[in-house]
């Protein structure tokens, strides 16, 4: 048999994805890829269509900003495009360590530990530290990361509903004494915009004798002291044990953290298998959040930007009576209810030249898709009414107002 017959004769064995694509277009659940024709920005072109962007987490503008541009293709210039290894073999350059004790001071703890991504920072963190005989008690919208971590840590696990302290409580109680447990929600929760139940468990944390956790990727460069993240706005330094970051979102630029103690970070760079096994960032990228770091200390006028254009958009889309469900942050869902009318939303809000992904089931329960909007501290006034003057035309369109 030649080559070719062989290619054509052979039963594909990936058909069983072509069908589950067929049914995710039945479903109205199939998306193309939006691709941006220029940069990350508030004014974008998306599809090669002139925007507003609300579909962003870069919330402070600073994936364009001039000072990273600067660090960035400084230290490419000086230090070359990659890191060439793994963090434990030949990948630490001094420029990570250096990203690492801002970190730790940006955050106020001993020590931080940086990883290629957020996804990887709580994965490898939730599945490193417990194993198999520990229980963790986990709020029911946590992110992915989060849940993939937990499955690989092997360890039991408990889900509460959504910031529902007394479940939590519930759950601690009746759990024997002797097992580890890890108590861990978002700062933010990434797609309804609201703070996780911070305080409370903190004190369940004290009381049950729970290892705390939060992720503030939607948190940090948005609450607290500069941007310092939940822990900084709740007051609650030295109660949590592992603060996740990323450093992808505000920061602007990519990557996750890890802060906390020092023994803490010391066991991830022994036992975290995305930094032990996969390769460390380039030395622009370490830069890069370096000079973000000092940006959030130096231009805290764009932390209050950001919140007042938060204030005015999130106040216009409810004066248009539309559901903006339960945000306390940039983040504001408008939530139709099926995906197909949130597809319908978000497709003919593109037209008129607002982008805002629609987000249906699974990243939502069904029944509560959305059309998920972020604003950014580099919204101008104008940007963001044109934004509420499309939702209010599109919405009537739709039946949804
Ligand atoms: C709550 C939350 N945690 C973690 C992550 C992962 O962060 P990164 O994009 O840096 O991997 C995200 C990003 O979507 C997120 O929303």
């Amino acid at each position: 048999m030649n080559h070719e017959s062989r290619i054509t004769t052979r039963a594909d064995p990936l058909r069983y994805l072509s069908d589950e694509l067929d049914s995710l277009k039945q479903d109205g659940l199939y998306r193309h890829l939006r691709v941006l024709d220029g940069e990350q920005a508030a004014r974008a072109s998306v599809d090669q269509r002139s925007v507003v962007n609300l579909s962003s987490n870069n919330y402070l503008g600073l994936t364009t900003h001039p000072k990273l541009r600067d660090r960035a293709e400084r230290a490419t210039r000086e230090l070359g495009v990659g890191s060439g290894s793994v963090r434990t073999i030949a990948g630490t350059m001094a420029i990570h360590m250096e990203l690492e004790r801002a970190l730790a001071e940006f955050k106020r703890t001993e020590a931080a530990v940086v990883f290629q991504s957020g996804f990887t920072a709580n994965a490898g963190t939730v599945s490193s530290i417990l194993t198999r005989d520990d229980v963790i008690v986990s709020d029911e919208l946590n992110h992915a990361s989060i849940i993939d971590g937990a499955r690989l840590s092997r360890a039991t696990i408990k889900v509460f509903p959504h910031k529902d302290v007394d479940a939590a409580r519930q759950i601690l109680e009746e759990l024997p004494r002797q097992p580890r447990k890890l108590l861990i929600t978002d700062g933010v929760f990434s797609m309804d915009g609201d703070l996780g139940a911070l305080p409370a468990l903190c004190d369940l944390a004290d009381e049950f004798g729970c290892i705390m956790m939060v992720d503030n990727a939607h948190a940090s460069g948005v609450f607290g002291r500069n941007g310092r993240g939940t822990v900084d706005h709740f007051d609650l330094h030295g109660r949590v044990d592992v603060q996740v970051g990323t450093l992808s979102k505000a920061i602007g630029v990519l990557g996750g953290y890890v802060a906390g103690s020092r023994a803490l970070i010391e066991f991830l760079y022994h036992r975290a298998r995305p930094f032990l096994f996969s390769t460390s960032h380039p030395p622009g990228v370490a830069a890069a959040c370096l000079a973000a770091l000092e940006v959030l200390e130096t231009e805290p006028q764009l932390i209050d930007r950001l919140w007042e254009n938060t204030r005015f958009f999130k106040s216009g889309l409810q004066a248009l009576g539309l559901n903006t469900g339960t945000g306390e942050s940039p983040i504001t869902p408008v939530i139709v209810g099926e995906a197909t009318l949130a597809m319908q939303l978000s497709d003919r809000l593109l037209r008129e030249g607002v982008f805002a992904q629609g987000i249906g089931f699974p990243t939502v329960p069904r029944g509560k898709a959305r059309v998920r909007t972020i604003v950014t501290a580099t919204h101008g006034r104008e940007d963001l009414q044109f934004a509420l003057d499309c939702f209010r035309k599109v919405g009537q369109e739709l039946g949804i107002i």
